[in-house]
């Protein structure tokens, strides 16, 4: 026997009603279980009290189909009712009687005789298009006590899959109304501020929380040539076809999690130029504390960057040129000046030679004239390598090194140990040029500004990265001038700024730690892809 599907007056609740003494609350539990398990007996009253009213009762279909109407909505805790293709209700369950105030005796009675049913618009219509075309119709009410409910009307089908009538389905959809109420009346609040962000210069948009673009102002229809119509509606970084800094995932994670975010995007205006900007991106709280938005805020940045972009090349350009000024000037010194003093001391010694004999005194005097050539012609030799080692075009890297730290420590007394591991191919040229400035300009630093008497110098090739490590254990750079070297470079030499440029070209870094024990700093780039036929050449006497 089907239970429960039927309710009487007694189980529902009246609005308004005061609170039930225990008594009565027990009465009601006793008659309510009688309902439920006696629906068959309530059937029967009902028939009974409406037996002068046999159009209802007996409706050929309600008998026969009770059963099953019964046990398709016994055990069910949605709100639904069944009616028959004439419309007639043919069952409902408990929370149904409570939303529509039904009671046992409207079972045969026409659901759009109910006056609780005006809060369905056309319901009539609608049951009636469900059953003849077999499809299902939707809308969303609000019940009597203010309630919202969204009503599904589908058909009720039978075992022989004919339609028998329909079923109506209230779900209780109060919570995501009223939620959507407060996020569009925080979205209308947030819409409203962002009027005054009109007479900013910045673009700044408003983004909901899936990215769609929800205000647009002023200053991003002239920074962007789209204006708020059309932008409005669109997810963000599809419509500006945006390049993020990392990828767009961590970019919201850190967003979400921090309530903020800072970095510089690129960005597609409408006229297909890319632009840079300087975003500064902001989540928008609701009363509740729930995210309901995005303040984005863009500043153009990209006149900055090209005039960054310009400085970068010029200081490279500088960079290479004055590494090609070096060499010719060091080749003018050793061919020129060079090959100069050395003649001069051959006609020295042999003029030498033949006033010895007469003149001691002379001779004296020429001895020195030689020793005072040879110097000067030594100077000119060590200048013009210093200047461009000529090691470093012929026998590479390690050994323009290890020729360089000979001298260096042969004159500053620092003593430096040098160790090179990269492999037996040799670098290419401006790699190997790097690497030799970098070591030239830190071992100077570290002879003239730490006070260390040791040096130590790494050189290796780690997959593909080339890492140089120079340490000493000096004084260490003062924090002031450490920061300062760290961001900008400030007013400081260019030494260190120098190294950085010669990394930038090579897409490489330059860290630098410094402490009271002493300085450390590492260089590294990534080694360069070699084009197909350009080959490095062999090591020559490296390994
Ligand atoms: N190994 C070191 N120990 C202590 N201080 C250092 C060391 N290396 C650099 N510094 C500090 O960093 C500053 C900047 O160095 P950088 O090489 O850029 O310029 P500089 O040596 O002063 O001048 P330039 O290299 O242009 O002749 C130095 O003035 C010095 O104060
Ligand atoms: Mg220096």
């Amino acid at each position: 026997m089907p239970k429960g599907n039927i309710i009487s007056r007694k189980s529902v609740k009246k609005k308004g009603a005061t609170s039930p003494q225990p008594r009565e609350v027990g009465q009601k539990i006793q008659s309510r279980r009688e309902d439920l398990l006696s629906p068959e007996q309530e059937l029967d009253d009902t028939k009974s009290k409406y037996a002068g009213r046999p159009e209802r009762l007996t409706h050929p279909d309600l008998n026969s189909n009770h059963a099953a109407a019964a046990n398709l909505v016994r055990n069910v805790d949605a709100a639904m009712v069944i009616v028959d293709k004439s419309l007639r209700i043919r069952g409902f369950t408990p929370s149904a009687a409570e939303i529509l105030s039904l009671i046992s005796p409207d079972i045969g009675c026409p659901i759009t005789d109910l006056p609780s049913a005006a809060i369905f618009a056309q319901l009539e219509s609608k049951i009636r298009d469900v059953m003849a075309n077999v499809t299902t119709k939707e809308q969303e009410v609000t019940d009597v006590r203010g309630v919202w409910h969204s009503l599904r009307v589908r058909p009720y089908m039978s075992h022989a899959n004919k339609v028998e009538g329909a079923v109506l389905t209230l779900t209780n959809i109060d919570n995501q109304k009223r939620q959507a109420a407060a996020q569009k009346q925080a979205m209308d609040e947030l819409r409203g501020q962002s009027e005054l962000l009109h007479l900013a210069h910045d673009s700044i948009m408003v983004r909901d929380v899936n990215s769609v673009i929800l205000f647009w102002n002023r200053g991003a229809e002239e920074t962007y040539g789209w204006s708020a119509a059309e932008a409005c509606g669109n997810v963000s970084h599809q419509f500006l076809e945006t390049e993020f800094p990392e990828p767009f995932d961590q970019v919201n994670e850190k967003l979400f999690n921090s309530g903020s975010w800072e970095g510089e995007l690129i960005h597609r205006t409408r006229t297909g130029k890319q632009i840079t900007v300087a975003s500064r991106q902001v989540l928008q709280h609701d009363q509740n504390g729930r995210v309901v938005g995005i303040l984005e805020i863009n500043k153009d940045i990209t006149l900055r960057k090209e005039a960054e972009e310009s400085l970068r090349n010029l200081s490279a350009r500088l960079l290479q040129l004055q590494d090609e000024e070096r060499r010719r000037i060091a080749r003018e010194l050793h061919d020129s000046t060079g090959q100069s003093l050395a003649a001069l001391v051959i006609h020295l010694s042999a003029i030498s030679a033949r006033v010895a004999e007469v003149d001691q005194t002379t001779a004296g005097l020429l001895r020195e004239a030689i020793q005072l050539s040879q110097t000067a012609s030594d100077e000119i030799r060590t200048l013009s390598y210093l200047l461009h080692p000529p090691t470093l075009d012929h026998a590479g890297l390690r050994s323009a090194l290890e020729w360089y730290v000979e001298g260096f420590t042969q004159r500053s007394k620092v003593k430096v140990d040098l160790k090179v591991s990269i492999g037996p191919n040799r670098l290419s040229e401006i790699e190997e040029r790097t690497l030799f400035r970098i070591v030239q300009e830190s071992l100077t630093n570290i002879f003239r500004h730490s006070g260390s008497e040791t040096a130590s110098v790494r050189i290796a090739l780690d997959s593909g990265i080339v890492r140089l490590e120079v340490s000493d254990k000096g004084k260490g750079i003062p924090g002031d001038i450490l920061r300062a070297l760290n961001s900008s470079g400030g007013q400081l030499g260019v030494g260190i700024r120098g190294m950085r440029e010669r990394l930038r070209q090579l897409g490489g870094w330059l860290q630098i730690r410094s402490m009271s024990e002493g300085t450390t700093l590492n260089a590294s780039f990534p080694i360069r892809e070699i084009a197909e036929g350009e080959g490095r050449s062999q090591a020559l006497g490296s390994s």
